[in-house]
């Protein structure tokens, strides 16, 4: 898929990935690149950096009504959603002490977003026979993310549903891909954080994964791997998971250790 004259829609696209998702898309000749986010001072005001292209509205993704407004107000100036981002997404540090309320706004931001963005869109796309799904899962929903239990679970389940969206709907001209990166330099990592601290070491630029994305994009892949080494631990995993779950104990001790030493 190639992004000119292409309407595109990114969630959470006033920061970090979104941010660079929406500039790049803009360059790459996209028709128009509507900027949502729940900060709506932020997503107005890089729409008007994009220029005449770009329009900006306020969005939490956790609410269907929100979803369902954007959608509407793209298609009634825009006539058509050939693309959508769903790329907003969160985190919560933490396992057994994560409480329900953090679990449910977990699943709402990071999985029903999904469903609420496929409810909305889809039937006018199969109706054209054509469209197109982006979803910023992460490596965490192919590997895990040792530091928080309801993000390794949520990121899991938004690649499931990408996976069944694509087996239902990839013969009728839907096309999906899932972007996995592990560790981007943007605010969700946070450098006090022994584990994002690893994941730092390894971390790339917001705009590094826009080139991936497009070029995933143009090929039409499922799985867009900005760091190409999480193929490899998603084949170790997939050879011998017993093996691949002993080495992520053995990291989960190391960086304990490195927690503890810290919080003394
Ligand atoms: N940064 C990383 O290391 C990393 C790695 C893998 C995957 N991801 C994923 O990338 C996506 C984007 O994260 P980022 O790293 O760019 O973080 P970020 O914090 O820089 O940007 C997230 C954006 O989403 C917006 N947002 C938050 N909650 C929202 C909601 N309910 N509705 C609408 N917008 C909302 C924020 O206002 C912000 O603009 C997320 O899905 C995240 O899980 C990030």
């Amino acid at each position: 898929m190639l992004l000119q004259d292409k309407v595109v829609v990114v969630t959470g696209g006033a920061n970090g990935i979104g941010r660079a998702l929406c500039r790049r898309f803009a360059d790459e000749g996209a028709a128009a690149v509507v900027v949502t986010d729940i900060d709506e001072a932020a997503a107005l005001k890089l729409a008007d950096e994009i220029g005449g292209i770009g329009i900006g509205i306020g969005c939490d993704v956790g609410s269907e009504a929100d979803v369902q407004k954007v959608v509407t107000r793209t298609v009634e100036e825009f006539g058509r959603i050939d693309l959508f981002c769903s790329n907003a997404g969160i985190t919560v540090n933490g396992g057994l002490e994560t409480t329900d309320a953090e679990w449910e706004r977990m699943w709402q931001v990071n999985v029903l977003s999904r469903v609420y963005a496929a409810r909305a869109v889809l039937p006018a796309m199969l109706a054209r026979g054509s469209g197109y799904f982006l979803q910023t899962v992460s490596a965490a929903g192919l590997l895990t993310e040792i530091g928080s239990a309801s993000y390794s679970v949520t990121k899991h389940a938004d690649l499931a549903y990408a996976e069944w969206l694509s087996s239902i709907y990839g013969r009728e001209g839907i096309g999906i891909s899932c972007i996995c990166p592990l560790g981007v330099e943007t605010d969700m990592l946070d450098p006090n954080d022994p584990i994002h601290q690893f994941l730092q070491v390894a971390a790339i630029t917001p705009e590094q994964v826009a080139d991936s994305v497009v070029e995933g994009l143009n090929d039409e892949q499922f799985l867009i791997l900005p760091h190409p080494e999480v193929a490899e631990f998603f084949q170790m995993k997939a050879d011998d998971h017993d093996r691949w779950l002993r080495g992520m104990q053995r990291l989960n001790q190391k960086l304990t250790k490195k927690r503890s030493r810290r919080a003394a």
